[in-house]
């Protein structure tokens, strides 16, 4: 390979587990900031932290291909990372890379990385060898100041981009792939038969279910885990998962089966909410009872919630099967109370409007996240 030693050189390292459109956008976004002659793409090897991973090295990197070859942009992929091994650090990877390529090294790091940089193992060596470009596109709190920060403290040299995407991640990819739900990957033909991890209790799900139902409740599911990510909600994950999940297991099969229930929930609409939370302990041998009161006020809400209800709650308000939902989705992503609220009002005025009954728990929840709500956002 031909290397000139003037030559501008743009590290992307990442897991590309898998590599994903948003990528391609980070990286052409970059390109605005920094001309550059070439990217250097540098998989993980083994990407840490990653335990639901299943895409090995080699096919990562034939997807790498088959996303930035159309690009246009003059990249390459360098599997340092493989030949060195397990365990490699940042700096040392950073140093062997720029004894390799010469000239001017930039490095591609997101935002989060750049908050957390002084974690890393030996950050004070990292800096002299390159200029970061760093990715604001999640509006890290506080990304101004620690860039300032580091500038002073280091003298790093860091160039910010300020990139707004969709918020798509390799996380969030593959909890696509495992609902069976469509994702913008190319290649997929290579990874798709690999995601399975949920494939038992979608199967047991889908005999309860149509067609319509069954995609609605992945898709609860799948914005469930995305707006907590997206929050930072302090909440279990996997709970957010099974409540988005379950939370209609029962719509389509309301026999009581001898549960007791709300009398005055028998022949309404939220009648599936009741059966659907002891139908999930019963069916799924769910016994978390913060799932189970997901599932349990879904449809109506009630007063004083928990986060992992509003989640819930909004989530399957706001999945991607419902029509009309952009504005709702954007002042949840936004702000999560406010968004919450936004959805309780919403589904209140449509049920007052429908003169239907208002269920006494949604009258309770609005009352008091609403109309007397006396305490601040
Ligand atoms: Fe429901
Ligand atoms: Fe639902």
């Amino acid at each position: 390979m031909y290397y000139n030693l003037s030559m501008k050189t743009l590290i992307f390292g990442g897991a590309f587990d898998p590599p994903h459109r948003e990528h391609l956008n980070i990286l052409l976004e970059a390109s605005k900031a920094v001309n550059f002659d070439r990217v250097v793409i540098v998989p993980t090897f083994n990407p840490p932290h990653k335990e639901d991973s299943v895409i090995d090295f080699d096919t990562r990197v034939a997807l790498i291909d088959k996303l930035f070859k159309k690009s246009g942009i003059n990249y390459a992929v360098d599997d340092i990372e493989k030949q060195r091994g397990d365990g490699n650090y940042a700096v040392e990877v950073v140093s062997a890379l720029k004894e390799k390529y010469g000239g001017e090294l930039y490095y591609l790091i997101g935002g989060d990385s750049l908050v957390n940089i002084e974690t890393w193992h030996k950050p004070e060596l990292l800096f002299p060898l390159v200029t970061l470009v760093v990715c604001g596109r999640d509006g890290y709190f506080g990304l101004d100041e620690k860039i300032e920060y580091l500038k002073n403290k280091y003298g790093a040299k860091i160039i910010k981009i300020n990139y707004v995407g969709s918020g798509i991640s390799s996380t969030l990819v593959r909890l696509r792939l495992n609902l069976g739900l469509s994702v913008d990957v190319e290649g997929l033909e290579l990874i798709k038969d690999k995601f399975n991890k949920y494939d038992g209790i979608l199967k047991q799900l889908k005999s309860y279910q149509s067609d319509d139902l069954y995609f609605h409740s992945r898709a609860v599911a799948y914005r469930a885990v995305e707006i907590a990510r997206h929050h930072r909600l302090n909440i279990d994950l996997n709970k957010a998962f099974l409540a988005g999940l379950l939370h209609d297991n029962a719509k389509q099969r309301l026999s009581l089966d001898g549960f007791i229930v709300p009398s005055d929930a028998v022949g309404s609409p939220v009648l599936h909410q009741f059966l659907g939370s002891v139908k999930a302990k019963r069916d799924f041998k769910i016994e978390d009872s913060e799932i189970l009161s997901a599932i349990n006020y879904h449809t109506t809400g009630r007063a004083n919630m928990t986060t992992l209800e509003k989640l819930v709650y909004c989530a399957d308000m706001l999945s991607e099967d419902r029509p009309c939902i952009e504005n709702l989705l954007k002042v949840i992503m936004t702000d999560f109370e406010i968004g919450f609220r936004s959805c309780l009002a919403s589904s209140y005025f449509y049920v007052l409007s429908k003169k239907r009954g208002m269920y006494p728990l949604t009258q309770q929840a609005f009352d008091y996240y609403i109309k007397d709500a006396k305490f601040p956002l």
